[in-house]
């Protein structure tokens, strides 16, 4: 495909509650273990949203340390992508709300995307896009999730594993000059396995009703087995096809980020890619399963302790509700 110009991730943000739930407190709340957490996911910890705090609060503090990052004002974004499945409301968008608490008043587009733990690498895939095709200039994605407010806390199979955060990235126009910038990204959906990964209720099909809450069908349903299974094969599939596309090799490659969904997924997904342990970023044990979230916040501490540099090869992969699947290479 032809470009016009480059696109460039020019600034990193990320925002964590501070309220903390490790294993230990799990324990207290459901039938489980820290042994059994620890082993079968790899966490310890995560963050819990507070009472007042909604996702486009969390998404304010991610952004608006992107933008301090990335070295511009808000004034100056044309775009507004929000990956989420936890957005403030069904609607307006989290875009539009979070674009009136960034102060932004010139009228630029704001939406939500629902790609699940991939809407990061989808979002960015709509961003690289408008910037490499010259339309827009700078764009803000943020994907935000706060899970704890639809998980079902009497299911162990899924309440120890999900958390809270936000994660945010000003993708920029690049000069010819600049070293960071967008191989390629791609991103697959497959409807067929829907059911797998689901909140049953509170849209058209089923609307809030006194059964469904009963049912605890607005609550997350997951069969992690099942989809354990497809994740390892779809995430190491996605960054065969978008290293191949670019004749790059594993070895090209300086970081990995897989989505943080469970520490065998991650490690069972290097081992299929060849790529070295010390190469791939792994936080899991802090923050658990955040969704979209997981790989824009990984990025971003990693470059606030100058882990990542400017320059450094990344690939980055992701697997969710969908099913859908995604992997990006850049420059940082
Ligand atoms: O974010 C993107 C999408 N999500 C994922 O990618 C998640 C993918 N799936 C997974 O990470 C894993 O499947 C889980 C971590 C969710 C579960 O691990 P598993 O090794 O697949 O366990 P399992 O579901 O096969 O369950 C094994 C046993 C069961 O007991 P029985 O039937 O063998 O007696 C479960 O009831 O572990 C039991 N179990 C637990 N035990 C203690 C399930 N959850 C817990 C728990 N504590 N929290």
């Amino acid at each position: 495909m032809h470009k016009k110009y480059n696109a460039k991730i020019a600034g990193m943000g990320h925002y964590h509650p501070s309220k903390i739930l490790n294993n230990y407190d799990l324990e207290k709340i459901v039938d489980t273990t820290d042994e059994w957490i620890r082993t079968r996911t790899g966490m310890f910890e995560r963050r819990i949203a507070a009472d007042d705090e909604a996702s486009s609060d969390l998404a304010l503090k991610a952004s608006e340390m992107a933008l301090q990052n990335a070295g511009i004002r808000a004034k100056d974004i044309d775009l507004i992508i929000v990956g989420t499945v936890t957005p403030d409301h069904a609607f307006p968008a989290t875009g539009c709300i979070l674009q009136h608490k960034l102060g932004i008043k010139n009228n630029c587009p704001a939406f939500d995307l629902s790609a699940g733990c991939t809407g990061f690498i989808y979002a960015s895939d709509i961003a690289r896009q408008y910037i490499e095709n010259g339309v827009y200039k700078n764009i803000l994605v943020v994907a935000v999730e706060i899970l704890t407010r639809i998980v079902n806390w009497k299911d162990r199979n899924t309440c120890v594993l999900f958390g809270d955060a936000a994660g945010a990235a000003v993708i920029s126009r690049a000069e010819r000059s600049d070293i960071s910038h967008f191989f390629d990204s791609v991103i697959f959906s497959d409807g067929a396995y829907g059911d797998l990964l689901i909140q049953q209720a509170g849209g058209s099909k089923y609307p809030a009703s006194k059964s469904t809450v009963r049912k605890n069908q607005h609550t997350i349903y997951m069969e992690g087995n099942k989809i354990f299974k497809l994740a390892i094969k779809s995430m190491a599939g996605a960054c065969e096809v978008v290293m191949k596309r670019n004749n790059l090799d594993i070895k090209d490659v300086d970081w990995l980020i897989p989505h943080q969904a469970n520490l065998r997924i991650i490690e069972g997904v290097g081992k299929k890619l060849k790529m070295d342990k010390e190469k791939v970023i792994i936080n899991i044990e802090k923050y658990g399963n955040t969704s979209a979230s997981t790989i824009p916040c990984a990025l971003s501490e990693a470059v606030e302790i100058n882990q990542i540099r400017r320059g450094d090869m990344v690939m980055t992969v992701a697997f969710g509700a969908g099913l859908t699947s995604g992997s990006m290479i850049f420059r940082y």
